[in-house]
């Protein structure tokens, strides 16, 4: 198939690129760059050995959308693009309002226009808000999003499903993805968030890289088995995959996966594993929590196994020896 990966420089967008094309796949990219960079996808050329279509759009640019569809025969698209800190979308929720739905708005006209029937959609397993039970299933409640960022990824959600009511031969595969980590197992690409990292694991590695001092731990009064939050890590190589895995997937209307290992490790595992596998030091301090976070949060995977065929397959070692390969390979990112 020829694939169109919206937001494909970013960090799980140029792994995906390498797994479609290990899976013989085609891919375009359109990329603003607003939080990525060329130099992503000069990298990836290099691991797959082959040039990547690379456009330089805005996905809320229409035309400049149609003229990539005029250009290309495209059979599918991945839609990454988007603002995604939770953080600054508190501070900005018109910006994130007004980025991410209009952005995909504009790419379903365009994909209208040319006639283009699947799409698969980087949602999140913030929709589920503070879930009532664990392990989460597709068809627990969603909503009660925490931020503007997950309610937008709630809404285009539903934008998405009603799109597919008015269109009877669409193929929309909404993914919620639990929480990516790792990086491809070159080194040479991997997550380079920009200025102080939100996230957990960009913030472990670059501790242990001398860029930050100490880790924060948000909370070690949570009710889980050493009182730090747990979360569903999963190696952005297996996250690449689910990609791959949901174009072969043929069933009209919109259906949602979960993609997550369905294991919990806490913040505290994580910095464990991370000082044992990579033999290097990981200073923190526990913190009060963050607002908004919850105790625990993994997915059940099950569905996305049995109707995908999809599995992850890289454990908790690979996870944390990828991200600081990738990390110590190189300290100041991009
Ligand atoms: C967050 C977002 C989620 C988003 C996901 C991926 C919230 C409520 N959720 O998930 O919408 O899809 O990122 O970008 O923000 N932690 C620390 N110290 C740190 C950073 C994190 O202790 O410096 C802890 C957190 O309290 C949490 C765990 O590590 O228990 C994971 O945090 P994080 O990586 O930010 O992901 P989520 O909060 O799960």
């Amino acid at each position: 198939m020829k694939v169109l990966l919206t937001g494909g420089a970013g960090y799980i967008g140029t792994h995906t690129i390498i797994e479609m094309d290990a899976a013989g796949h085609e891919v375009v990219v359109v990329d603003n760059f607003y939080n990525s960079c060329p130099e992503a996808v000069k990298r990836v050329e290099q691991i797959i050995g082959k040039k990547v279509p690379l456009y330089e759009a805005d996905v809320a640019d229409e035309a400049a959308m149609d003229r990539i569809f005029a250009e290309h025969k495209i059979d599918a698209v991945v839609h990454f693009a988007g603002y995604k800190a939770v953080g600054e979308s508190v501070r900005k929720p018109l910006e994130y309002y007004d980025n991410n739905i209009n952005s995909t708005l504009s790419l379903m006209r365009a994909m209208k226009k040319a006639g283009v029937k699947k799409l698969i959609f980087s949602s999140s397993a913030t929709v589920y808000g503070t879930p009532e039970k664990c392990p989460i299933t597709e068809d627990s409640p969603t909503g009660n999003c925490s931020n503007p960022y997950g309610w937008t990824k709630y809404m285009i959600e539903v934008i998405l499903r009603d799109y597919c009511v008015s269109d009877p031969d669409m193929q929309v595969i909404l993914l919620r993805y639990f929480n990516p980590v790792g990086a491809h197992k070159s080194g040479m690409i991997g997550e380079n968030p920009n200025g102080i990292p939100n996230n957990l694991m960009p913030y472990i590695t670059q501790v242990a890289v001398g860029k930050l001092k100490e880790l924060s731990v948000f909370g070690n009064d949570y009710p889980t088995h050493d009182g730090t939050g747990v979360r569903d890590f999963i190696h952005v190589v297996d996250l690449a995959r689910g990609h791959v895995a949901a174009l072969n997937y043929d069933k009209k209307g919109a259906e949602v996966f979960n993609l997550g290992t369905g294991t919990g490790y806490s913040v505290l595992d994580m910095v464990n594993a991370f000082q044992r596998v990579n033999g290097v030091a990981v200073p923190y301090k526990i913190g009060p929590r963050r607002p908004g976070d919850i105790a625990t949060c993994y997915a059940d995977p099950a569905k996305a196994a049995q109707e995908l065929g999809w599995n992850a397959t890289h454990g908790l070692d690979d996870m944390v020896r990828d991200s600081w390969n990738w990390q110590s390979k190189n300290p100041k990112g991009y």
